[in-house]
């Protein structure tokens, strides 16, 4: 089994029984909002301007000289000279309060991480706003920017450890607001462990992180979570007719799997699932149209659309999500040995459809026909796939957005809503009969490749021939797989995109009440 990394561990202490600044602690975290620039201390908001008072006027002073200003992205940390129990306070700005949204504080929340952990502080609170969607956003912030993968390093680092706190509440009114702030950060939680997860998958390397080795995580995340579990090996494979999955495959040493893992709490046991569908390369060099790019290290991450299926199982689990979810997993590693399809080969698809095979680094869109003709079997209410499937959504977006494709507008729109809330914003992309027709084959059904132009619409028209007008959405992550520059929520390396985004998606419709789930 291979190594995970320990996340930071997150407590949460209640409200604080004094002042917060009295906590005993190495460091409090506090979010700030702007102030006005050149403004007296008399002027700021409560508690800052209190807060201030407690300093002997020091933010004050570097306001004065415009060092202090509460802007997104600036962490002041101010020594407090034993004037208070906290040895240290990092003031982290979110900005105009009117616009100071989910992602503003996860940002925040990330910055003030990294400076900590620059002056080497592991241990630290959090003072929280009295509010369940900060609070999840806040801890998704410190769990994410604490990432490090270490596991192959002599130097493995530590976990931070944060306790969170919020203000004292007196009022009883105060209560719903503790319980609200305390699901948000088991929320926060879940979703934050679970793109952790997805980057350790992502980033262990090809030689590790084999078709098998995902097999066996996913058996043990069953084992751990009571969901049920199959495996489809190449003989299975080979009698459900599986040739996408089994051409793919051909060319390595490491055989092909379908993993199918099942989550079905309690009631909703026979309710039709949303099924999600991952596409798992765990290494992809393009086969025999090999790849000639000088990052081909990077593709040790096509498998971020598995990953962040397997790290969104994984938080509806523990967060007992009364939804019934299943998870189904194309996994292959796509090379170039002996025995491997050729440009040119014919494939028989298990829906029976033949494919041409022109180009075999096209290989996501083969695996993911199989996988989504297998999802019918499970009468869907809705199918979800997430592949890190074409550069074309790097030309398209550049690292920010992720394109989505979709036959239902209910799920499109909900998708929508928590890739705005979850800082993965998604935008739609165009299906249309004209990209299907550029597919159709002369010698078979259809051919993988379609021309260099509108290389993202022809993949993901592709993948629609297979989902036979199930309510279905394509989510193409190759864009936000890998990050290149650091930033405060993504170390440079694998970022297990889509994680994130799946998972608000579930939260938000497990929580829609059942008879408008849809
Ligand atoms: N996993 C890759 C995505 C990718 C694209 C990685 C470009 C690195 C660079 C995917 O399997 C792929 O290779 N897509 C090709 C498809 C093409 C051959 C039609 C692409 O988008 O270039
Ligand atoms: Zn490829
Ligand atoms: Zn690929």
């Amino acid at each position: 089994m291979i190594a995970l990394t320990r996340p930071a561990i997150l407590e949460f202490g209640g409200p604080s029984s004094g002042h917060p600044f009295a906590l005993p602690c190495a460091a409090l975290v506090v979010f700030v909002p702007a102030i006005a620039s050149g403004s007296s201390n008399d002027a700021w908001p409560e508690p800052l301007r209190a807060m201030d008072d407690m300093l002997g006027g020091q933010l004050a002073m570097l306001a004065g000289d415009g060092e202090f200003t509460g802007q997104p992205g600036e962490v002041t940390l101010l020594h407090t000279r034993n004037a208070t129990g906290a040895r240290r306070i990092a003031f982290a700005g979110v900005g105009d309060p009117q616009t100071a949204d989910a992602d503003r504080f996860r940002r925040a929340a990330a910055v003030a991480t990294r400076r900590l952990r620059a002056a080497s502080v592991h241990e630290f609170s959090v003072l929280l706003p009295h509010d369940g969607s900060l609070a999840q956003a806040i801890a998704e912030g410190l769990l994410l920017a604490d990432y490090r993968f270490t596991h192959y390093l002599a130097d493995k680092g530590k976990a931070s450890r944060i306790t969170l706190v919020v203000a004292p509440a007196s009022a009883t009114s105060q209560q719903d607001s503790l319980q609200a702030v305390e699901a948000g950060i088991a929320r926060g939680r879940a979703v934050g462990e679970a793109t952790v997860f997805a980057r350790d998958l992502c980033n262990h390397p090809g030689n590790v992180l084999t078709p098998r080795v995902f097999a066996d995580v996913a058996i043990e995340l069953a084992r751990e979570h009571g969901m049920r579990v199959e495996v489809f090996d190449e003989e299975a494979l080979s009698g459900m007719n599986m040739g996408g999955l089994i051409g793919v495959a051909a060319g390595s040493r490491e055989p092909p799997r379908l993993v199918v893992l099942e989550y079905s709490p309690g009631d909703c046991k026979s309710e039709p699932p949303v099924v999600l569908v991952g596409k798992t390369v765990t290494f992809d060099s393009g086969g025999i149209s090999l790849k000639a790019h000088l990052d081909m290290d990077h593709m040790k991450a096509d498998m971020t659309g598995g990953a962040a299926v397997l790290g969104a199982l994984r938080a509806a689990a523990r967060l007992g999500l009364q939804q019934r979810i299943v998870g189904i997993f194309a996994v292959v590693e796509n090379m170039p040995g002996g025995g491997a399809t050729r440009p040119g080969d014919i494939l028989h698809m298990a829906s029976g459809t033949t494919v041409e095979v022109l180009n075999t680094d096209a290989e996501g869109r083969l695996i993911l026909a199989d996988a989504l003709h297998h999802a019918r079997s499970y009468g869907p209410q809705c199918v979800i796939d997430v592949a890190t499937l074409t550069g074309a959504s790097a030309m398209v977006f550049g690292p920010v957005f992720t394109g989505m494709f979709s036959t239902s507008q209910t799920h499109a729109q909900a998708m929508q809503v928590a890739g705005q809330f979850c800082g993965e914003p998604v935008w739609p992309m165009p299906l249309a009969a004209e990209y299907r027709d550029m597919l159709k084959g002369t010698v078979a059904d259809l051919r993988n490749i379609a021309g260099p132009l509108g290389a993202m619409p022809i993949a993901a028209a592709f993948l629609q021939h297979f989902t036979d007008g199930l309510p279905w959405l394509h989510l193409d992550i190759y864009n936000t797989c890998w990050n290149t520059t650091d930033h405060p929520l993504l170390p440079v390396g694998p970022t297990g995109s889509g994680t994130r985004l799946l998972t608000q998606f579930l939260i938000d419709h497990a929580r829609r009440p059942a008879a408008s789930a849809s």
